[in-house]
């Protein structure tokens, strides 16, 4: 991506120019009550590039919960806390055709880390004496690597998805009858939500998106904030599953690995370019924001972010 400033910015406002032809598409998710008590033609859009520049459209100022993407650092803190090889001896690494809150892929595993068996099974292998030092490593972990000490619990969300969280609460017992943790699922399952429900901005996640983009290093405290073993893992598994059952075709159409949360934000990360952040809550029937995924597969091609080609 070797254009200067202006260039840029002028192409990004193209593209998300070109991204209003899918305003008004799909819906918000309405199973977490309190997701649709935003506006869902809410847009927020940045890219941060491994320099440390950053590029920042629409309601900057806009807070939303991470949701999914929060898998991205549990799979990170799980990797850090424990070897690699004990947390991939407890989850998959193969995407899956069916929804991310399924039961189906669960054989000896969970398919994969960014299904939501698999990140309720990362999220038990992360240390702490109980769930409050868990989440509060949580928080910090986010707050580091997106540079946003504002990072915190949304509350509301967070109730709110623990009146309807039947699913995950079925799917957290059936994790634990089949001897992958032994933590009260309860307690698993509280984490698990907590950590969807961080608040974050656009700007953070692009930013935490050009930390992995620069494969852990972190350029303003000049330290290695993730160990590039994982950062390789995580990224990788982004690519393959980051977009649960539409993962395929988006990074054969988009060729940026991503990950999507039901909130409609996506996190991308172009290694050794940026990061980029989209958030634009109307999401199409797997949960990927609409226009998120559209504006991206703009992007890749106009500022050239395809990691293939
Ligand atoms: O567990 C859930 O269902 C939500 N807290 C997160 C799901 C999600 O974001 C799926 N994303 N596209």
């Amino acid at each position: 991506m070797l254009y200067n400033r202006d260039l840029i910015n002028e192409k990004i406002l193209n593209a998300i120019e070109k991204s209003k032809d899918y305003i008004g598409l799909g819906e918000a998710a309405a199973y977490i009550p309190e997701l649709l008590n935003v506006d869902s033609d809410n847009f927020a859009f940045s890219l941060v590039t491994t320099n440390g520049e950053s590029f920042n459209y629409g309601d900057t100022e806009a807070v939303f919960s991470i949701q999914s993407i929060s898998k991205v650092i549990d799979l990170i803190m799980a990797l850090t806390d424990n070897n690699p090889s004990e947390v991939y001896a407890k989850v998959g690494s193969e995407p899956t055709k069916y929804e991310f809150n399924s039961l189906v892929p669960i054989g000896d595993t969970a398919a994969n880390p960014f299904i939501n068996a698999g990140a309720i099974t990362t999220t038990s292998m992360i240390v702490g004496k109980d769930n409050d030092e868990k989440f509060e490593r949580i928080l910090n972990t986010y707050r580091g690597m997106a540079k946003y000490p504002d990072a915190h619990l949304m509350e509301d969300v967070f109730h709110s998805e623990m009146k309807t969280t039947d699913r995950n609460k079925a799917i957290a017992y059936y994790l634990k009858s089949k001897g992958i943790f032994d933590q009260n699922p309860e307690e698993v399952l509280e984490l698990y939500v907590k950590a969807c429900s961080i608040g974050t901005n656009i700007t953070a996640l692009a930013t935490m998106g050009a930390l992995l983009a620069n494969k852990g290093y972190d350029i303003e405290d000049r330290r290695m904030l993730i160990p590039e073993p994982v950062v390789q893992l995580v990224v990788s598994q982004m690519a393959s599953c980051g977009m649960y059952e539409n993962s395929g075709n988006y990074l054969m159409n988009v060729g940026i690995p991503s990950k999507s949360g039901v909130s409609g934000a996506i996190v991308g990360v172009v290694p050794g370019v940026c990061g980029l952040g989209v958030y634009s809550p109307r999401l199409d029937k797997t949960g990927n924001s609409i226009r998120g995924k559209e504006l991206f597969k703009i992007l890749s091609q106009d500022l050239g972010l395809n990691i293939f080609v």
